[in-house]
């Protein structure tokens, strides 16, 4: 191992106190800030365009795929071979004694509640003792995860450990992916997957057991579908439901579903020694990188795991934390929450907690929706702590001080139905025929301000009516698996005979902001190339689509993609999407048709699914949002960004060191009049300049 040179270096580079001095600090004095949003940056905005991505974990742990071709007999042997020792494995999971108590319990109850450690085999092992104990020969095993990577992951392993073929007999459905077939009996999906298979399937009469997993994330999904499965339990009285969590607070699920028994898996987690930093850090990045290197050099073997908030986090200590090399290699992974509890990462000895994650928020006065960089909660801290010592004794460095920890943090994280926009569940709901939603039975009902957001926002777009019933636009949104707004615009496109254009824009909208990429030694030609697509100031929309039909026109040339610095995945992806929202639209009967030439039709399209997003140039150069004023302002990426038109209708809007909208195009002020009628009045789009709406004016009528 590779000792420091100068011991007083090593001093310095230590941030923390020993176990003893587990001092507090004076709080007034805290740079940490938590809850503040003016964290430390070391990158400028502009870089934070590729920041989106909640769900990121740079290990090669989530590329577990199966393997390709069993056609000849060593492949199979070495298959074999694989099967047998991951059988052996499976036997040596916590979970494991606990089987055949598991069954029967399960054969008694109708619906359990399962808590056990992360790591004691719930998500992997459940399904496949169900499938061995008879339960798929009746219906189809499904499990819900919250997140996307966890599922493909997670079925990948079973698939393995059951030695078929993933999609086949174990499979998995996420958005925009359906990787399973006729034979899966035990499929893995997102949670917002499930809730949508309701739409075609109410009673889930083809399955057999639903197992809510990771229930402690307490997602906008698990929530909605607690009450839905705990209703067709009442009627079905076949179905197994497993309410699976890693928290130890399981009494509320339990009451939640009529006093459901809970079974416990007692975990085997090693002691686990947490230590504080003296003083709050400034830069918990920074903190982090010091705190790596200070473990390599003074601990015992033992791989590291960081929690980080996004991908853009990821890079920038990815890239700081291997300039200069040590010797003597220990892995490091840098996850953001994903390794919480939904990813088990072996080999982790030692656990770095910043003490943030990104956390959606919603302000339903405003209808406005953001990521914002947070504090965790107390239970996060525990479970981010006990990924050290699963495999022995772990040690946990928290980047704030004890006093932080018991004084700052909340106990739990809000469930996410609390904060966040409702609009997409409530057309869910709608279009399952549930119209009362004031009294569904929410485990924690969502404010009643942002039931009526999502109302208003539904009746705004005409996809429900005045009485606050479904629409025949609302029927056809509710086929698409996005939000209202691009379902809207998706929808719109028909009357504007865009539907061709629109479809590939709301596929492009629909990847996120990876589609350019902007290598720093080569930053000024990505500029240009990316400015050649925004020729005429189209707005960034309309870019979107230039860049997907010039790749198009090269019949999907990768090579044109490194030409032109786009990511050529990002760019399958939509290619994919795009095939999918094709298919959508038969299923809702528009027809494909391009009005390529008329930019107005495809601006009125998007404006009619976007109008709430609408903004118009202020004196000083910044942007005035046209309801709810809000001071905004063009993010740097866009090709608008220079020229400012006076009004303009944006994708979203994104906090970094302001609040940025994101995708920007230019709109004239009386389409939104024409286009949204019931949402604004000649007055609002008044240009003569400073009137001021008074308070709440505008809403629409419920
Ligand atoms: O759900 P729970 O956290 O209780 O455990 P699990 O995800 O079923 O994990 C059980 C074991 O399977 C762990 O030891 C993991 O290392 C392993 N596993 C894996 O190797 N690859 C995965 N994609 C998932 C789990
Ligand atoms: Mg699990």
């Amino acid at each position: 191992m590779q000792r420091y040179k100068d011991p007083e270096a090593k001093d310095k580079m230590n941030p923390f106190a020993e176990q003893e001095a587990w001092e507090e600090h004076q709080i007034g004095k805290s740079k940490l800030q938590f809850g503040s949003k003016d964290r430390k940056r070391s990158s400028d905005d502009y870089q934070y365009v590729f920041e989106d991505s909640i769900d990121f974990v740079k290990s090669s742990v989530i590329e577990g795929t199966q393997p390709e071709g069993d056609s000849d007999q060593e492949d199979i042997d070495a298959k074999d071979i694989l099967k047998r020792e991951l059988q052996d494995e499976r036997k040596t999971l916590p979970i494991y004694k606990f089987r055949d108590e598991l069954l029967k319990a399960v054969e008694e109850y109708q619906v359990i509640v399962i808590v056990g450690e992360t790591g004691s085999g719930k998500t992997t092992q459940i399904p496949q003792y169900l499938h061995e104990a008879g339960y798929t020969a009746k219906g189809k095993v499904a499990c819900t995860q919250p997140r996307r990577v966890a599922a493909m992951s997670v079925a990948a392993r079973v698939s393995q450990e059951m030695g078929v073929k993933l999609g086949h007999e174990v499979g998995y459905s996420i958005r925009f992916e359906d990787c399973t077939s006729e034979k899966t009996i035990i499929k893995y999906m997102t949670d917002g997957m499930l809730l949508r298979e309701f739409l075609g399937e109410p009673d889930l009469a083809s399955y057999s057991v639903v197992m809510v997993d990771e229930a402690h994330e307490r997602t906008l999904s698990t929530d909605i579908l607690f009450g839905l499965v705990k209703d067709i339990s009442r009627f079905r009285p076949d179905l197994k439901l497993l309410i699976s969590s890693a928290t130890l607070d399981a009494e509320k699920f339990s009451d939640y579903f009529d006093s459901a028994p809970i079974f416990k898996i007692p975990g085997r987690r090693y002691p686990v020694e947490i230590h504080y930093t003296k003083a709050p850090e400034a830069d918990y990045i920074d903190a982090a990188i010091v705190t790596v290197l200070q473990i390599h050099v003074t601990q015992p073997p033992g791989d590291i795991l960081v929690f980080l908030t996004g991908q853009e986090e990821i890079e920038t200590l990815q890239a700081k934390i291997f300039e200069p090399t040590p010797e003597g290699a220990r892995k490091v992974v840098l996850a953001t929450n994903i390794a919480e509890t939904s990813l088990t990462i072996d080999g982790i000895k030692y656990v770095i907690d910043p003490g943030f994650c990104k956390i959606k928020s919603y302000n339903p006065r405003t209808g406005m929706e953001s990521l914002l960089i947070n504090p965790i909660s107390k239970a996060s801290a525990n479970q981010r702590a006990g990924r050290s010592g699963r495999t022995g004794p772990g040690k946990c460095f928290r980047l704030y001080t004890s006093y932080n920890y018991m004084h700052d943090l909340e106990d739990n994280t809000v469930p996410e139905i609390q904060r966040t926009n409702l609009a997409n569940v409530v057309l869910t709901l709608k279009s399952l025929g549930i119209h009362d939603l004031v009294n569904f039975d929410f485990m924690d009902p969502p404010p009643s301000e942002a039931l009526l957001k999502a109302l208003e926002q539904l009746f705004a777009l005409s996809a429900l009516n005045s009485r606050g019933e479904l629409t025949k636009t609302g029927r056809r949104m509710a086929e698409f698996p996005l939000d209202p707004m691009l379902s809207k615009m998706i929808v719109a496109s028909e009357k504007y005979k865009c539907s061709d254009e629109v479809i590939s824009i709301a596929s492009m909208l629909s990847i996120g902001n990876s589609i350019f990429y902007r290598p720093k030694d080569k930053q000024v030609h990505a500029d240009n190339a990316r400015l050649n697509f925004h020729t005429g100031n189209v707005g960034d929309h309309i870019a979107l689509l230039n860049v997907y039909n010039s790749w198009k026109e090269t019949d999907y040339s990768t090579q044109w993609c490194y030409e032109n610095y786009i990511q050529v995945r990002s760019m399958k992806r939509a290619r994919d999407i795009r095939d999918q929202l094709e298919g959508l639209m038969e299923r809702v009967e528009i027809e494909i048709c391009s009005n390529a030439s008329d930019l107005d039709a495809i601006k009125k399209a998007i404006t009619s699914g976007f109008f709430h997003h609408s903004a118009r140039l202020q004196r000083d150069g910044t942007y005035k949002t046209v309801k709810n004023p809000q001071t905004v302002h063009i993010h740097p990426s866009s090709g608008l960004a220079e020229i400012r038109p006076r009004w303009v209708v944006y994708h979203e809007l994104v906090l970094t060191t302001k609040e940025f909208m994101r995708q920007v195009t230019e709109l004239k002020p009386e389409w939104l009049v024409e286009i949204a009628p019931h949402y604004y009045q000649l007055k609002d789009v008044d240009d003569s300049g400073t009137k001021k709406l008074p308070k709440g004016q505008g809403r629409a009528a419920l």
